[in-house]
């Protein structure tokens, strides 16, 4: 596509006899921009052994790299409705996505915003690993496995 789109152009800078300076470097830098995509890493991931029939999840998405991305679902094998939260007011709603900023990271963490598994088909206990998939606008899917941990564990306590 954008090996099209740049032979186009040279195409019609050859036969207007325009020079049109600096356009064989914005195109450049245009499909440079269009090419990167972003660098996912997942870190850190938990979830707190739950009490009720839902449970939480917590992780850090962190983007090495120049290009945004959103986390916009969340599936697991213990929970058809597995939605993601943010915590307003002490409230917690649902939201659509999560931005993953370039150069940047998203922290899903207790009191904040977080991964939801609601109605839980079984109960994890501590010890026992959950898998999720983590979906994203741009970057492929992500497979996780959050060891589950004291309902109590909150790694910023330490
Ligand atoms: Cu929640």
């Amino acid at each position: 596509m954008n090996r099209r789109t740049t032979t186009l152009i040279a195409a019609v800078a050859l036969t207007s006899g325009l020079a049109l300076t600096g356009c064989s470097t914005d195109s450049s830098a245009g499909a440079a921009g269009a090419t990167g995509t972003p660098e996912l890493k997942v870190s850190g991931a938990f979830m707190p052994q739950p009490v009720m029939d839902m449970a939480g999840g917590f992780l850090t998405i962190k983007n090495d790299s120049a290009t945004a991305d959103k986390l916009t679902s969340v599936t697991s094998p213990i929970s058809d409705d597995v939605q993601i939260h943010e915590t307003k007011n002490q409230k917690m709603q649902q939201v659509k996505s999560f931005d993953i900023p370039a150069n940047g990271e998203l922290k899903l963490e207790r009191g904040g915003s977080h991964i939801m598994f609601m109605a839980l088909k079984q109960k994890p206990k501590q010890g026992d690993m959950v898998s999720i998939e983590l979906h994203f606008e741009k970057s492929g899917p992500i497979k996780v496995d959050l060891p589950v941990e004291a309902a109590t564990h909150n790694p910023k306590q330490h």
